[in-house]
């Protein structure tokens, strides 16, 4: 599929060509494991579905076009394509890696890959002069994402890129709260970009996925290689479930973003709220940046409430559209406690030093209709600041 398609064509028509079998316009659920060989050695592109199968293919070519890549890969959830990029690792590496991070993520780096010796430094992606002091001579990646989780940092990617260039090692970028619709990392010179695909891409929060996209042939390769050794594909089900979240990435993420920036306008007035976190308001930090490298602001934000604790996790508990919960991206608002949820993985201090403090609340703004969202918060706001 031509990329001079634009995003809204690519995502319904890329790798979805009519089936070559039936002409089934939708590209079938193939719910097998193996394919029959019309000969010993000849067969017609799939062989058994670890290796590939069709309906992951169709999603993996429509990921990698709305990247901007060659090549897309398509994991069992959002880790396992984060571990298939720690894969490409070996024994004696190290990896500069940008604190605000997926507490998930924080987890792989300092529980299991140091078993296998790989080292990770963290620091301040936000000045890149820190990035370029922490590389060592054995570092082979660096690792960010933009807007962080949860408090909507900006990093520059482009100036990432730079560093990473110059010191020839990996630029992996993590664009799962931007997406693809609002941000390409490849084009900014990241060389991997991957995805928790269970988040805006699937859109329903309805299926766990992961996707990686790089447009590097020698990175193909080896993605290749290792994710059929190791085995962490989802299955075709799941793979057609991502695919067709994928088709309305685009309006989903127009209505989220308009959602957002009304609750977080609606927000920043409210006296129970110290702080609102959102890169489309022109005070935020990183609102330049979100401009230059990103084509909206996204659905997320996160605010701090002046009740601390109490206050911010009776919020929590007190909204009744916005569901308490894990995750983020789905069609339905989503409220989470970052201390004790997403970012349970990270000591207390250091959660901390990086500003996630008992105090803030992270949302998810779903498409539902944005004055019944502000009234929910209202409401909710008010039983927070009696608690708090
Ligand atoms: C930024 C980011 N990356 C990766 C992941 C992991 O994805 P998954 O839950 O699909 O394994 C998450 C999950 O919340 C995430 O927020």
């Amino acid at each position: 599929m031509s990329r001079e398609l634009r995003f809204e064509t690519r995502a319904i028509h890329a790798g979805q060509e009519p089936d070559e079998a039936t002409g089934a316009t939708i590209v079938p659920v193939y719910q097998t494991v193996t394919f029959t060989q019309d000969g010993v050695g000849q067969h017609r592109g799939f062989e058994y579905s670890r290796s590939g199968n069709p309906t992951r293919a169709a999603l993996e070519a429509c990921l990698a076009s709305l990247e901007g890549g060659r090549f897309g890969f398509a994991y069992a959830s959002g880790m396992a394509a984060i571990s298939g990029v720690m894969q490409l690792l070996s024994a004696g590496d190290h990896v500069v890696v940008a604190d605000d991070l997926y507490g998930g993520s924080y987890r792989l780096f300092t529980q299991v890959m140091p078993r296998f010796g790989v080292r990770f430094s963290f620091v301040d992606a936000t000045r890149p002069e820190e990035i370029d002091k922490a590389f060592e001579t054995e570092t082979r990646m660096l690792w960010i994402e933009s807007p962080t989780n949860p408090l909507l940092r900006l990093v520059d990617i482009a100036a990432c890129g730079e560093i990473a260039r110059r010191r020839g090692a990996q630029l992996v970028v993590d664009n799962t709260f931007a997406t693809p619709f609002l941000q390409n990392p490849l084009a900014l010179g990241a060389t991997v970009t991957l995805h928790s695909t269970t988040k805006y891409i699937g859109g329903h929060s309805d299926v766990i996925g992961g996707a990686v996209v790089v447009d590097d042939e020698e990175l193909e390769k080896r993605l290749q290689f290792t994710r059929n050794a190791t085995g962490g594909v989802p299955g075709p089900w799941d793979a057609w479930l991502t695919l067709r979240g994928a088709k309305t990435l685009a309006l989903r993420m127009r209505e989220h973003e308009r959602n957002a920036a009304s609750v977080a306008e609606f927000l920043v007035g409210r006296p129970e709220i110290a702080k609102v976190h959102y890169p489309g308001l022109p005070d935020h930090p990183g609102h330049e940046l979100a401009r230059r490298q990103m084509r909206g602001f996204g659905g997320m934000l996160a605010i701090e409430l002046r009740g601390g604790a109490v206050a911010a996790k009776k919020l929590c508990e007190s909204t009744r559209l916005f569901a308490l919960g894990e995750s983020l991206g789905g069609v339905e608002s989503l409220i989470g406690y970052p201390w004790s949820m997403s970012h349970a993985a990270f000591p207390a201090e250091e959660k901390r030093r990086k500003g996630v403090s008992e105090a803030v609340v992270r949302i998810s703004v779903g498409i539902e209709h944005a004055d019944d969202l502000r009234a929910d918060l209202a409401q909710a706001l008010e039983q927070a600041a009696r608690a708090g």
